[in-house]
């Protein structure tokens, strides 16, 4: 029965088994089951000691999260009060994890008085990643048995640990190679019948006497997070909770957390970061590509262009473990290829983390070729060549004759039109776009791009193979720039407008970066280069029409030869050898002369105009692709921008935090904007009826 915690007799150990699948997921009715099986298990004189367990899957993911966006109904069984209740308990409490402990999960292990988990299980308190702390003990208990440093990395930096260094650390007591569940009874049993006494987490004195004599610890641990945690409160706020079991008595500190833990939960960040969670999850469904739909196996794969984009391609999918052949057209580039991807991986040996065995292991899976034979073993090809209709159809035409009938050909074009590719094929519905992001190696964002005729079991297989590259796949529609990158033209061009009207390069991104991303559109543009966009503008030129706005400043800088740090100069300057951007008087003279030649009257552009004149363009341009169908729900948009473009999680997103500001203040804004600077700034119809009903783009398609 879901959400219920069975007691099971094994003589007079009494085993309670967490059932709530799919992760048995803390709900309020959960805890209630909790705290009543626990209570009779005590109260019953022939039970001598208890183990808790999990079923299925897991021993526990958790409290469940969908509950957050409310309070606590009134009278709820408190997590915390439950799990004081189990590790006051005079009868021993075995903890018995297999699978995951996360979370409230994890809390209810580190009442217990002793802890045993199977191989392959993952623990942590990963609240911090919802915007949240550990609210049932957590931040006392977890320092208090594996000390404040420790603690605080496993607490504000929230990663699911493997039970071997859990071990380590010391919050989990002893990994269980055999049956786990008969080892915990058997355990159980013994301590009840040895009658020492229990080792209860909130009494354990030892490292609150280490961390007291190091009181700087806490400062240093905040300067050390600094960057990573910029703009988020939580990571702080689980600091300040840690630090508290110093100065508090532990009943004073657990108070602190739930009070600290409500304030949270109640944030505009969490719900944010709640809001990405889920979504993260809601991208993978699409609702014409059931979940059953079979998908290829993959078993290899191959990439054509070892250049920027092919060779970090090519290392995602060796990293998954899977054989790749690399074709190239030339030795050279072949050469210089792989080169890259060698001095790639050595960065990583030398920075500790990847050893020589496993680069050795990766790049022996990277086959190097010129030959188009060689791409017959693959069951996928993504191509990755340079960016002109012309080649790729060449391409995709040998592809088609040299690949398996059944293998899937994918594109990497960041802006063309995957149908005219696929056109080029005997076998458009095994064509798709397959849209990674620079560089490919790291960044976890892949558009896949679906054309017309794509069919449901080519979507289902890349869908499978982004998850297998560990990527985050995001089923995307057929347009200009697709979703995430059509939205930054539109975010771009009205940056390059405030130019001209009178802020310089600086500020804007000055602006863009306090609002949380992690750098403005000018040192974007200066880092991924000039000269491929101004490449695709200039093609452009002759259909551009007239009546549209358009700003030459990039156009002028990349004729200056500046295509960014590439060159040493672009819309900043740049030492030799450094990536610190200087702002370039001769950049501000070029602004303030366009701006003459344009007859724009320069003004003093205010700091918080600039949020909202490049984001809400960007919204907009969201709410146009959501109502052509372009991207399937506005959280996978937020997903996108998230996961390609470095969108602050804590905002959730741009729909999302468009949603938060209030559609009806985007679209008065944007209206006005409308008014002030013409065409490109014309509301959405979808955001316009959105905002006159009142809904968010949370509502949309409901
Ligand atoms: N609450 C509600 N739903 C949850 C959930 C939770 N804690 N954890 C997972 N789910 C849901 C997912 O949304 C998904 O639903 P769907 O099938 O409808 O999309 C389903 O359960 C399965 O989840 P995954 O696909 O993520 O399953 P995996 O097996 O890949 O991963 C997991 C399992 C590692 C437990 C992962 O789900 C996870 O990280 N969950 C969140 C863990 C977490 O953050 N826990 C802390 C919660 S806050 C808390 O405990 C407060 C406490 O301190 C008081
Ligand atoms: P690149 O210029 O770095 O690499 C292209 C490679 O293709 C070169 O090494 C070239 O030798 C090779 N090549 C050319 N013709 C070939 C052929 N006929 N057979 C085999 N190899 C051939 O280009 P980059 O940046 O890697 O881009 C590749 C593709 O990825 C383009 O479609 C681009 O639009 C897209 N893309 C680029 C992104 C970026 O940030 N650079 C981001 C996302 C997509």
């Amino acid at each position: 029965m879901a959400g219920s915690i069975p007691i099971e007799r094994h003589g007079d150990v009494a085993l309670l088994r967490m059932t709530n699948p799919p992760v048995n997921g803390l709900s309020f009715a959960m805890r209630a089951a909790l705290d009543a099986s626990v209570t009779e298990a005590l109260d019953d004189d022939s039970v001598a000691a208890i183990v808790i367990a999990g079923a299925g899957r897991m021993f526990c993911g958790g409290a469940d999260i969908r509950e957050f966006s409310a309070p606590p109904p009134p009278g709820a069984t408190l997590l915390p009060a439950v799990l004081d209740k189990i590790e006051a308990s005079p009868k021993p409490v075995v903890a018995a994890i297999h699978g995951v402990a996360a979370g409230g999960g994890m809390e209810v292990a580190l009442a217990c008085h002793v802890r045993l988990a199977a191989p392959g299980t993952k623990l942590g308190l990963p609240e911090v990643t919802l915007g949240i702390l550990p609210g049932a003990g957590g931040t006392q208990r977890m320092p208090r048995l594996i000390g404040f440093e420790a603690a605080l990395d496993v607490i504000v930096g929230g990663k699911l640990h493997p039970v071997d260094k859990a071990v380590e650390l010391g919050f989990v007591d002893e990994r269980v190679d055999g049956d786990l569940e008969a080892t915990a009874i058997a355990r159980a049993r013994q301590l009840a019948a040895d009658g020492a006494p229990l080792r209860r987490a909130s009494q354990l004195e030892e490292h609150l006497d280490a961390a007291r004599a190091q009181p700087e610890l806490f400062e240093r641990f905040r300067k050390g997070m600094a960057k990573r945690a910029r703009g988020f409160d939580a990571p702080y706020a689980c600091v300040e909770c840690v630090e508290k079991a110093l100065t508090l008595p532990y009943p004073e500190a657990l108070k602190h957390e739930r009070v600290v833990f409500n304030r949270l939960r109640e944030s505009d960040q969490s719900a944010a970061q709640r809001h990405a969670f889920f979504s993260e999850r809601e991208v993978a469904k699409i609702p014409d590509v059931p979940k059953d739909t079979p998908t290829r196996p993959i078993a290899a794969a191959a990439v054509v262009g070892c250049g920027t984009m092919g060779g970090g391609i090519a290392m995602s999918i060796a990293n998954a473990g899977l054989p790749v052949t690399v074709l190239e057209s030339s030795q050279e580039a072949l050469d210089r290829g792989m080169a890259i991807i060698r001095k790639n991986y050595a960065a990583t040996v030398s920075k500790g983390r990847l050893s020589q065995a496993d680069m050795d292991a990766r790049l022996a899976r990277i086959t190097p070729t010129l030959n188009d034979a060689d791409l017959g073993v693959a069951d996928v090809v993504i191509e990755a060549v340079f960016e002109e209709m012309p080649l790729k159809k060449e391409v995709f035409a040998r592809l088609d004759r040299v690949c398996k009938p059944d293998a899937i050909l994918a594109t990497n074009t960041s802006t063309l039109d995957v149908n005219e590719i696929a056109a080029s094929t005997s076998r458009p519905e095994q064509v798709i776009g397959t849209h990674f992001f620079s560089p490919a190696n790291v960044m976890r964002l892949v558009e896949n791009v679906r054309g017309e005729r794509t069919s449901a079991q080519t979507i289902a297989t890349v869908m499978k193979l982004s998850k297998t590259l560990g990527k985050i796949g995001a089923l995307v529609g057929v347009c200009d720039g697709f979703v995430g990158n059509r939205m930054l033209y539109a975010y771009r061009r009205q940056a390059d407008f405030l130019l001209e009207e009178g802020a310089l390069p600086a500020q804007v991104d000055k602006a863009i970066y306090d609002f949380g991303l992690p750098m403005g559109p000018y040192q974007m543009a200066d880092l991924t280069g000039l000269d491929v966009s101004w490449r695709v503008r200039k093609a452009q030129a002759p259909t551009r029409p007239a009546h549209l706005r358009y700003s030459p400043i990039a156009d002028r800088i990349c004729e200056m030869g500046r295509y960014g740090q590439k060159t040493g100069a672009g819309w900043y300057r740049y030492e030799e050898g450094s990536r610190v951007p200087i702002p370039d008087p001769t950049i501000h003279d070029l602004i303030v002369r366009v701006s003459e030649e344009l007859a724009v009257a320069r003004r003093a552009v205010a700091d918080d105009e600039i949020v909202p004149r490049c984001l809400y363009p960007l919204v907009n341009e969201g709410a146009k692709i959501l109502d052509e169908g372009l991207a399937l729900r506005a959280s996978d948009i937020d997903v996108i921008w998230m996961h390609g473009y470095g969108f602050p999680r804590y905002r959730g997103g741009p729909m999302f935090w468009a949603d938060l500001v209030g559609l009806r203040t985007v679209y008065d804004t944007m209206s006005r904007l409308h008014d002030e600077h013409g065409e490109w700034l014309k509301p959405a119809p979808l955001l316009k009826r959105l905002a006159e009903e009142g809904k968010g783009f949370r509502d949309f398609g409901k």
